[in-house]
């Protein structure tokens, strides 16, 4: 299959994650990295040999076909916009925007432009959260019941070098996280129909630890510690509980329970884990992850799949429709809290398919 050229638009901390991970997929040819803060753009260029160019310039470059947009959430549809306008797909990092109707303007174009649109999270694209999908397609579990997704720390201010973004219009641990749990959901239950939420600030302000602003305050404008309940159309009812001010914890992250026995799936944060199955009245069990893709961080696997998927001419599973559901999910959680209501979902997108189980990186390359 030939190469896809790739340009990169944000080169701050996950991009040398991207820059890693992508030489696994030969059909990612990165071709050019821009930032609007030229030295990071320079910077990972001189780690991974790849030129580091103008945004202008990248956008304007004929062999890139794809831009991986990695800038910081409250910039995505922006630059999303722009990328499309340049006549190039778009991926981008998660969320797609911190505003849902914004975000639908960005689907909008893609589908007016006929260009594709993907968003992280890929990580349901991981071994052992395709083996969880297909054990419940099995029908393993019976019917769907319900399910619980935790993700809870004391924040990222404690580790991120520029951490107040997620503390601001856009951040919050529902946005920051939410993407991979929903996701993860989504894939194995199917779409939201409707969603209620309360989601607390504890604190007004906090104290950055890490390294370089270490000592500095952010002042908080989001929730902090976000629970929300999930209605699937299945029937499926799941609570979550994404949180920046707990300071420890022992839930997994990820359960989902059936009629007949109840699933554990591992941290949809990463690719691979251990999944367990209770069969009623029986005993913890290992469901095997004999796939691909469980064994390390493949962290532009979905810009891998729509890469190939152009060339195949087939959808891509990471898609933006996926991403605009679960942005919306997302957004109705935080309305929900505020105006102590349910509220319905509007978008309903199909799972994407299923990985097959002998889909090797060759397949994708
Ligand atoms: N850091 C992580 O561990 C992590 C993990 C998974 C996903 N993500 C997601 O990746 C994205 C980026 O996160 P990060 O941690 O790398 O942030 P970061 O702040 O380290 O880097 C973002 C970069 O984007 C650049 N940028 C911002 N706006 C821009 C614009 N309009 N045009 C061009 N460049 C622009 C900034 O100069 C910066 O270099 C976020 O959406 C985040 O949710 C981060």
């Amino acid at each position: 299959m030939q190469p896809v050229g790739i340009g990169i638009i944000g080169c701050g901390n996950i991009s040398a994650a991207y820059l890693k991970a992508a030489k696994s997929f030969p059909v990612l040819a990165i071709k050019a990295l821009a930032d609007r803060d030229q030295a990071a753009a320079q910077k990972r260029s001189e780690e991974f040999g790849i030129p580091a160019v103008s945004v202008a310039a990248l956008l304007a470059d004929p062999e890139i076909e794809i831009v991986l947009n990695l800038t910081i959430p409250g910039a995505h549809v922006k630059v999303g916009l722009e990328i499309l306008k340049a006549g190039k797909h778009a991926y981008s990092e998660k969320p797609l925007g911190i505003d849902f109707a914004d975000a639908t303007r960005l689907v909008e174009e893609a589908g007016k432009r006929r260009l594709r649109l993907g968003s992280a999270p890929d990580t349901f694209l991981g071994g052992a959260h395709q083996a969880a999908r297909e054990f419940v397609d099995e029908g393993n579990l019976g019917s769907p019941v319900g399910g619980t997704a935790f993700f809870m720390c004391p924040g990222h201010e404690r580790w991120h070098p520029n951490p107040d973004f997620y503390y601001q219009r856009g951040g919050g641990p529902m946005l920051d996280m939410g993407p991979y749990y929903i996701t993860d959901l989504v894939n194995i239950l199917g779409p939201v129909a409707r969603v209620a939420a309360m989601a607390p600030q504890p604190r007004r302000a906090r104290t950055i630890t890490s390294e370089p602003k270490k000592g500095q305050t952010i002042d908080v404008e989001v929730p902090t510690h976000v629970v929300g309940m999930l209605e699937f159309h299945s029937g499926a009812v799941a609570s979550i509980t994404m949180s920046f001010d707990v300071a420890a914890h022992k839930h997994l992250p990820l359960e989902i329970y059936g009629t007949e026995g109840s699933l554990i799936v591992p941290d949809p944060n990463h690719f691979g884990g251990e999944v367990k199955f209770l069969k009623k009245g029986g005993e913890w069990t290992d469901v095997p992850v004999a796939r691909p893709y469980a064994d390390g961080n493949y962290r532009s696997i979905g810009l891998a799949d729509m890469a190939a998927a152009i060339r195949q001419d087939r959808p891509h599973r990471a898609s933006g429709d996926l991403a605009l559901h679960v942005l919306e999910v997302m957004e109705a959680i935080g309305k929900a809290a505020e105006t102590r209501r349910t509220i319905d979902i509007t978008t309903r997108p199909e799972r994407p398919q299923p990985l097959a189980q002998s889909a090797g990186l060759d397949r994708l390359a």
